[in-house]
């Protein structure tokens, strides 16, 4: 079976995950992935034709290199008339492009959920048929809905914290995911929505009291049974913890809500400083947007840049040095560090890999091509590391 992963931006995150994830087919666990493709073992007439009975709703995507609106509508346009001639209903779905947006795939039903809505992807001349599109509008409701949010500390997307789980490879569902930068809990959200134990620590007792916040939400939310992909708590599983100290006010941190709803003692949340805490929790992964320093929202100048560098760098090889002697051989830790937009439009990259590897690191994927995520313009970009302790 040749699957096709059609990508955004940053093309090589995606492939990176896809690959370390075990090529996962789950659209809704793929950050990355705006739609998986597989290919048609027939003709797309064929395959249109052995769809069930009633009306198609057809889009067809075309990626070939010298695709445009026309070129894809000319296909679907033809598809049609053939089927119409063998008496079937059609509707085409308009393309404003060569290829139709993640949005107008999904809000047509093209996702490949409904047999009789169907989105075509042509690659020169090969084809194939979408069966998961980006659920953009859960990515959003994940990431605004959320009652406790703080721009300062940073916006981290749902989908890109999803990646960093992912880029840990496969792990166990219940695993427990350590984010010990957690902020307001992007990453734990998600690693609980994928069906692992999050576990948050920070230095800013804020940033605790907002993750609670906003993972307790999370948790009474319908967005837990309905996006919850292998959901602990609709399995009705929630493994015991071992709490951690009180966060001061002699309650343990061991923090799901109590009363309605499903049990979940599969968060536990504590401040720290990942410099030097030390985890009392068992970890299996760990996954983090580490400390970006401060927001820009213009390029740093030479002299910022040098202290943003060495104070972000400071805070990166402190918390790997203190994690490194508290887990296992083998055990994952993806991370992103911050890099900063410079004049010529290059980012200026922590060269961190020498110390980190002395600290007992493996680095993957060394060439770090593809792993910097940003917006175009974006001054503070993610540059993602894929490290395994040694
Ligand atoms: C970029 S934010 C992470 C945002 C987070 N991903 C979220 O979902 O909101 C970085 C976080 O690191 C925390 N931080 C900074 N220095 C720290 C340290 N030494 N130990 C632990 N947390 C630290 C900050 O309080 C902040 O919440």
């Amino acid at each position: 079976m040749r699957y096709l992963a059609v990508l955004g931006r940053q093309p090589e995150i995606s492939i990176a995950e896809l690959e370390l994830s075990g090529f996962c087919t789950d659209i809704d666990r793929l950050g990355g992935t705006q739609k998986l493709a597989v290919e048609l073992k027939q003709k797309p007439l064929e395959y249109l034709q052995s769809l069930p009975e009633g009306k198609i709703t057809l889009g067809v995507s075309d990626y070939s290199g010298r695709a445009s609106r026309k070129t894809a509508t000319m296909e679907a346009l033809k598809l049609k008339k053939i089927l119409v001639r063998h008496g079937r209903s059609v509707r085409v779905v308009e393309n404003k492009e060569a290829v139709l947006s993640t949005a107008t795939s999904l809000h047509n039903g093209l996702s490949g959920k409904n047999g009789r809505k169907v989105e075509l992807i042509k690659v020169d001349d090969a084809w194939f048929r979408v069966i998961g599109v980006q659920n953009i509008d859960a990515y959003a409701r994940r990431d605004q809905a959320r009652p406790a949010r703080d721009a300062k500390v940073g916006m981290l997307p749902p989908k890109l914290a999803q990646i960093l789980i992912n880029l840990c490879g496969i792990l166990p569902e219940g695993s427990r995911i350590l984010d010990p930068f957690c902020g307001t809990g992007v990453v734990l959200q998600e690693a609980l929505l994928m069906g692992y134990c999050a576990y948050g620590t920070d230095i800013n007792e804020r940033m605790i009291e907002y993750s609670k916040r906003n993972l307790e939400w999370l948790m009474k939310s319908e967005i837990i049974q309905t996006e919850g992909i292998r959901s602990l708590a609709r399995r009705g599983r929630a493994p015991a913890a071992r709490g951690d100290r009180p966060l001061g006010r002699g309650r343990p941190s061991v923090d799901g809500p109590a009363g309605r709803g499903p049990k979940v003692d599969n968060f536990q949340i504590s401040i720290g400083d990942a410099t030097s805490f030390k985890w009392s929790q068992s970890i299996d992964a760990v996954a983090c947007e580490g400390y970006l320093g401060k927001p820009f929202s213009k390029i740093p100048s030479e002299v910022e840049l040098k202290e943003q560098k060495q104070e972000c760098g400071n805070i990166i090889l402190g918390f790997l040095k203190n994690l490194s002697t508290q887990i296992k051989k083998n055990m994952p830790v993806t991370i992103a560090i911050p890099a900063w937009l410079r004049e010529d439009g290059e980012y200026e990259r922590l060269d961190l890999l020498d110390q980190i590897s002395d600290l007992g690191y493996n680095v993957n994927n060394k060439s770090r091509e593809g792993l910097l995520y940003h917006r175009e313009d974006q001054v503070v970009a993610r540059d993602i590391l894929i490290l395994r302790k040694k």
